[in-house]
């Protein structure tokens, strides 16, 4: 703390006061550089965002330009920049028939707007009855109340019981379950259903069986209810697929991104849905209301050589192919440990489980995820912890960028381990 920041009475920078966090000065690569000289291995990509990598000087280039060329412009209003991204978008990434683009500025923001957007669509088409969305134990998808309200992370929604709608919640892996969960709320009632088509925060990585995402399709359109594909964290490569519902072959009515949308470079998000999902709001010239600081010009320039640069690197094959190799040798080294009691992910989003004990399954007290992550940290290695209630209290996430080395993974998968039994021992 500097002599003025005593004086101000401001301790360190968070908002609310906690253990000082790393004070970073400096991102290139793979790796985050702090005040005092350490060079932290980023497997998380921060909060599972840095894909193409930290410290690119060509997307800073683009950065100043843009913002130089259009700085603030009202949200529906176009620019090139917007245009030139939305255009990219539906060209080369979007699942075929996802037309209809509208830029937020983060991941909750973008499921938000989605739940509003499903309901907006359900009423401009006379149904003003379907209002719920079935949401998923675990799942996650912001920290808005409708999001919080429709997500199923209970460590997250824990004491905000009064502020949160009561959406109805199935479990994450049934899709009878949603069936019978529309059949019994009444169809008349549900306007959506959301989920993450690979499980993150609450769940690290849990992958569905092959035809769950095909048989949720289509129960969906039987029963006239929106398909909302949370992809803020899958989307943009980071399943080793463009989309991760891009390994099931399903195009969901509407799709959220985020994170990996613009690599860490700007603050983006968007909603990607079917022209059916939007025309009857167009038809009544229903006020869809905007963000004020949605799709920034600079941002969507950002976010378009981000993607550019992933096109030309050919970064989502990366992502499939060093995530493949990854998950063996985390498979190998870690398999058989007794507090891992599973490694699973698809491309770079990979996922170690942790428990106390594997048969019978019990789970440490709460907290043993971040506790294995601090000892990493300790160690140079930064990964995500995650997991929160039942029934993944404790995991890992590892996100890494797309174009971390081999030297780099080695590291990561010589620290796991040392991280992992130095937490358990503390823990025991
Ligand atoms: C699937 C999913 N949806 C929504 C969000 C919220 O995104 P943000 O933190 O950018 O608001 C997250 C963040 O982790 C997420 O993983």
């Amino acid at each position: 703390m500097t002599s003025e920041q005593a004086r101000l009475g401001v301790a360190h920078y968070p908002f609310i006061p906690g253990p000082a966090p790393l004070m970073v000065v400096r991102t290139e690569g793979s790796h985050l550089i702090t005040d005092d000289g350490r060079r932290v291995l980023d497997a998380g990509g921060g909060a599972i965002v840095a894909n193409i990598g930290h410290g690119r000087p060509e997307v800073a280039e683009v950065a100043g330009r843009s913002l130089g060329e259009v700085d603030y412009v009202l949200p529906p209003w176009a620019t090139p920049a917007r245009v030139a991204l939305r255009d990219r978008l539906v060209r080369s990434w979007l699942p075929e028939g996802l037309t209809q683009v509208g830029f937020l500025s983060g991941g909750s923001e973008s499921t938000d707007s989605a739940i509003r957007l499903a309901h907006a669509h359900q009423r401009c088409a006379g149904r003003p009855g379907k209002w719920k969305v079935i949401g998923r134990w675990p799942s996650y998808h912001g920290v808005t109340l409708a999001g919080l309200a429709a997500g199923g992370h209970a460590g997250r929604r824990a004491g905000y019981d009064a502020l949160l709608l009561d959406f109805p919640h199935i479990p994450w892996d049934d899709a009878d379950a949603l069936e019978a969960m529309i059949e019994a709320q009444g169809p008349d009632t549900v306007a959506a259903f959301i989920a993450e088509p690979v499980i993150g925060a609450s769940g690290g990585a849990l992958v569905p069986e092959d035809d769950y995402f095909p048989r949720v399709a289509e129960i969906c359109a039987r029963y006239d209810v929106l398909f909302i594909a949370d992809e803020v964290m899958t989307g943009f490569g980071r399943t080793g697929r463009n989309f991760a519902v891009d390994h099931w072959g399903v195009v969901p009515d509407i799709l959220v991104g985020g994170k990996g949308m613009a690599g860490g470079y700007a603050a983006m998000g968007g909603i990607y849905a079917k022209p059916s999902v939007t025309e009857p709001i167009a038809a009544t010239a229903h006020n869809f209301m905007f963000f004020t600081f949605g799709a920034q010009s600079a941002h969507c320039a950002v976010a378009d050589t981000v993607l550019e640069i992933m096109e030309r690197e050919d970064l989502v094959e990366r992502s499939a192919k060093v995530g493949a190799s990854l998950k063996e040798r985390l498979a190998d080294r870690l398999g058989d440990h007794p507090h891992v009691a599973a490694v699973r992910g698809l491309g770079l989003m990979l996922g170690l489980e942790l428990v106390r004990q594997r048969e019978p399954h019990t789970w440490f007290p709460p907290g043993f995820a971040a506790a294995v992550a601090a000892e990493a940290l300790a160690r140079g290695v930064w990964v995500y912890p995650c997991g929160g209630g039942d029934p993944v209290q404790d995991a890992l996430l590892l996100g890494p960028p797309f174009t971390i080395r081999d030297d780099e993974l080695d590291t990561l998968v010589d620290v796991l381990p040392q991280a992992i039994d130095a937490a358990a021992a503390a823990a025991s």
